[in-house]
């Protein structure tokens, strides 16, 4: 039969085979990724959600700098277990102000979307400097050295106006000026703290 004939051609040629799985795979991620261009609620903030505040984002970057994303994910799936532990499952909407997101794909520790409001500011403190003052089964390195480190101030004006113009961040231009001042006279540890305070509040846990 024809038809057998031609599987028999492709099965025997691995060059064609291997154009037809990228064709494949290909119109298989298109019919998965266009969808998401033209879909208002992945680009629309949810209500309640704005910009990270100055002290906040800066608490953003020395999260990033220093790697708590590879053990700690931001991403609460649409699972009973994982709504029943964290709260809210995480929506799009949550995300538009994150650049890079920090979703992350290991959860080593917990998952973070919503850490923000369940503990002290003081717990924070502790937990960070050395996590087994307060988990004594922690495995979580400490991080001394934000409670030492003063916050540059240097760069926030420029971080937020890049952010303004060239992402749309709505910020207001005395935000803008006003955040050297937010940052003066702070630690590390006080911006990381800000920051994970901060976290999942647009959308309030269930409880
Ligand atoms: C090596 C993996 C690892 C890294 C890196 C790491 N953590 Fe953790 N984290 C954990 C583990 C494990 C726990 C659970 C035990 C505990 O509470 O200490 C945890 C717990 C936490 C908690 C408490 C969460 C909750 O819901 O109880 C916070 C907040 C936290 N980490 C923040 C951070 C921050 C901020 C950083 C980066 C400065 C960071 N972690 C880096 C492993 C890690």
């Amino acid at each position: 039969m024809a038809s057998n004939n031609a599987h028999e051609k492709v099965e025997k040629n691995i060059g064609l085979m291997i154009i037809l799985v990228i064709l494949l795979v290909s119109i298989g991620g298109l019919v998965q990724i266009v969808p998401l261009f033209f879909m208002q609620s992945t680009t629309k903030p949810v209500d309640g959600l704005k910009p990270y505040p100055a002290l906040e984002l800066a608490g953003r970057d020395i999260y990033v700098r220093e790697g708590c994303y590879l053990c700690h994910s931001q991403m609460i799936r649409p699972f009973r277990a994982e709504t029943e532990r964290y709260g809210h499952y995480s929506v799009a909407g949550e995300f538009v102000y994150d650049r890079p997101f920090q979703w992350g794909s290991k959860r080593t520790g917990p998952d973070l979307h919503r850490v923000g409001g369940r503990y002290s500011d003081a717990w924070h403190k502790t937990h960070l400097i050395n996590p087994r003052d307060v988990v004594p089964e922690s495995v979580m390195p400490g991080y001394p050295w934000l409670a030492s480190d003063d916050l540059d101030a240097s760069t926030i004006v420029a971080k937020m106006r890049t952010l303004k113009d060239t992402f749309g961040h709505p910020y207001t231009e005395d935000e803008i000026k006003n955040a050297p001042e937010a940052l003066k006279g702070k630690k590390e540890i006080d911006a990381v703290i800000a920051y994970l305070q901060g976290l999942g509040t647009a959308i309030k846990p269930r409880k």
